[in-house]
């Protein structure tokens, strides 16, 4: 019988409502670590998504256990995916949660403090490019270990769209969202490919692509989902399961996720390979001038907030 090597490696999530109980629901599922960490200020949710979760370690061969946790010992475990924040309510965007989002993750950052030294930060909360600089900030990690989701879920929502036009597993299309996790994030076309052929190149005979309508459609997924349920949390719950699973197996898959731009001094997505140590390098994608004026646009859009 193969030996299943014990899983020893911990991951704290702060936030113990849907999108941050979905993530350790995908945790549990995807086993990557032997332990989760539940940290919530309001204890009871806390520990009553823990004991609905424990149910779920039951099925599958999931060795991951799930236990209610602090701050303090969320600072010393290997990732922190902080999810904890208000959600986006219907007609809101993304933006206008920065008030309240913001002083929840400088408080949650300092009863952190002081963290282990190769801990991860893993934010999901939005706005998730704005709240990552000053996640950066505030933690006094260095920037490679303090990462975004960023564009990563659109850049999912976007393939899925492209797989269904194309007739292509999403998993052999490689496209790109980049940018902003919001309103201006951007479709980088010239990148997009299916086999290392041009993506428009590659769909069957006589299927057409509107590019605007796929930008639009996936720049637009989220607040039709969130107009009809309330809120997103699936999407966002694999996609920062996947990102903890490339960090703790150190995979160096490639993902656009959003982290810090030197030259523009903001974070937001562009293409980097992830690993253990968080961000191990960006990959500097050849982007067209027309999509290299829309990186600028967003890099603008973020500022603006940050320095609002
Ligand atoms: C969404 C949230 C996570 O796009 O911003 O579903």
């Amino acid at each position: 019988m193969p030996q299943h090597s014990k899983l020893t490696s911990q991951i704290a999530i702060l936030g113990a409502g849907d999108v941050g109980a979905t993530i350790a629901y995908s945790l549990i599922m995807n086993p990557v670590a032997g332990e989760i960490l539940l940290v919530d200020p309001k204890e009871e949710v806390r520990d009553a998504q823990v004991q609905d979760l424990s149910d779920a370690t039951f099925h599958g061969d999931t060795s991951t256990r799930v236990r209610s946790g602090t701050h303090k010992e969320a600072g010393q475990c290997d990732i922190v995916v902080i999810a904890a924040g208000a959600k986006q309510k219907k007609g809101e965007s993304r933006t206008d949660l920065i008030g309240r989002n913001k002083s929840i993750l400088e408080s949650a950052i300092g009863d952190m403090k002081p963290f282990r030294q190769d801990t991860i930060l893993v934010l999901v909360a939005n706005p998730v490019d704005v709240l990552t600089y000053f996640a950066q900030q505030y933690s006094g990690l260095p920037k490679a270990q303090v990462i975004g989701s960023g564009t990563f879920l659109d850049s999912a929502r976007l393939r899925g769209i492209l797989a269904s036009k194309a007739e292509v597993a999403a998993g052999s299309i490689d496209a790109y969202v980049l940018g902003e996790h919001g309103e201006t994030q951007f479709v980088a076309w010239s990148l997009a490919s299916i086999g290392g052929v041009p993506l428009l190149q590659a769909l069957p005979p006589g299927v057409k692509l509107d590019k605007e309508a796929v930008a639009e459609e996936t720049r637009n997924k989220a607040s039709i989902i969130i107009e009809n349920k309330g809120a997103t949390n699936y999407g966002i719950g694999g996609v920062a399961a996947s990102i903890c699973k490339s960090i703790l197996t150190d995979q160096r898959n490639v993902r656009p996720v959003s982290h810090y731009q030197k030259g523009l001094d903001v974070c937001l997505s562009i293409p980097a390979v992830l690993g253990r140590r968080g961000i191990v390098r960006t990959v500097d994608v050849p982007l067209s001038d027309e999509e290299k004026g829309l990186l600028g646009k967003s890099a603008k859009a973020l500022r603006d907030v940050i320095d609002a």
